[in-house]
């Protein structure tokens, strides 16, 4: 029986830092990391750079269906249990929703809602007590933030599809966990859509990728299932709870644009 991780969005940003530490051994012994992504040159790079566990590349576009058929395909011929599914693909248009069209709306739907719950279909006849998944979600996802909406929306799906997993799936000895980041630098923000609109946001801050990863990971060992990094988004979390959305959406008009 092979020993695997999974990482979806390996060829950048999170997921690139997830196969590191996973290289390391931050996410205990491996034999093999599987990374997915759509730029093969991108993930050969990431793959040579790893030094300790053999690295297996799948160059696909998650938003077509039939690109899981390869990965599920390897797993059957390989007999592979999963240790770790780690969805980190995801892309985030900011912008009013009009502006940032019917396209690529419905993209950010498809990469960050349907891949990941097909993913985990796939994954989970795989997996066993102890196997771990870790859904990139956003604080975007657990406040709700203007001119981000389809972004806000399919994160904030993430979350709670997580959390529900969580509780379904503990009995079984299998825990997933919803990360909640600020900004990070990473090819995230390359292209961001309305760049006043991404400038006003990341007002708040960025924080560390390495960091981010490394508390996911520790979150993740713990079987909790939410994991905020950055102190303060904690507590603008608890805050924007409490609040009813027209007066949080004011505050964020008034913050941010
Ligand atoms: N960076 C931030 O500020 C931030 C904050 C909160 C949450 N997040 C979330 O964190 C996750 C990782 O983002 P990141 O910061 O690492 O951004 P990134 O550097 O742009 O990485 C995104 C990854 O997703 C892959 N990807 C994009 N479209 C794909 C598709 N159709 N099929 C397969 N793979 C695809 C990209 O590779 P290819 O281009 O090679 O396909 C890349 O590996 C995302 O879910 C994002 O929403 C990011």
């Amino acid at each position: 029986m092979k020993r695997v991780a999974i990482v979806t969005g390996a060829s950048s940003g999170v997921g690139k830092e997830f196969v590191r530490q996973f290289d390391h051994g931050k996410g205990g012994p491996l034999d093999e990391i599987w990374i997915v992504a759509r730029s093969e040159q991108r993930l050969n790079e990431v793959a040579s750079s790893c030094t300790k566990v053999q690295v297996r590349t799948f160059a696909c576009d998650l938003t077509q269906a039939e690109s899981f058929s390869g990965i599920s395909q390897a797993l059957e011929e390989e007999n592979a249990e999963i240790e770790w599914l780690i969805n980190s693909a995801g892309f985030g248009k900011f912008g009013d929703y009009r502006s940032v069209g019917p396209e690529q709306n419905a993209n950010m739907v498809r990469l960050n809602c349907l891949a990941v719950v097909q993913a985990i279909s796939m994954a989970l006849p795989h997996m066993v007590a102890g196997s771990r998944i870790i859904n990139l979600s956003s604080i975007a996802g657990a406040i709700p933030q203007v001119m981000l909406a389809t972004y806000s929306a399919t994160k904030a799906f993430v979350l709670e599809l997580s959390r529900m997993l969580d509780h379904e799936l503990k009995p079984c000895g299998i825990r997933v966990l919803a990360v909640c980041p600020k900004f990070m630098k990473t090819g995230f923000l390359d292209n961001p859509g309305d760049q006043e609109a991404a400038e006003g946001m990341c007002r708040i801050g960025y924080e560390r990728v390495e960091r981010v990863v490394s508390v996911a990971l520790r979150r993740a060992i713990l079987g909790k299932d939410l994991c905020i990094p950055s102190f303060e988004m904690r507590l603008a979390y608890l805050a924007s709870r409490l609040m009813p959305r027209s007066a949080l959406f004011a505050l964020e008009d008034a913050l941010f644009r």
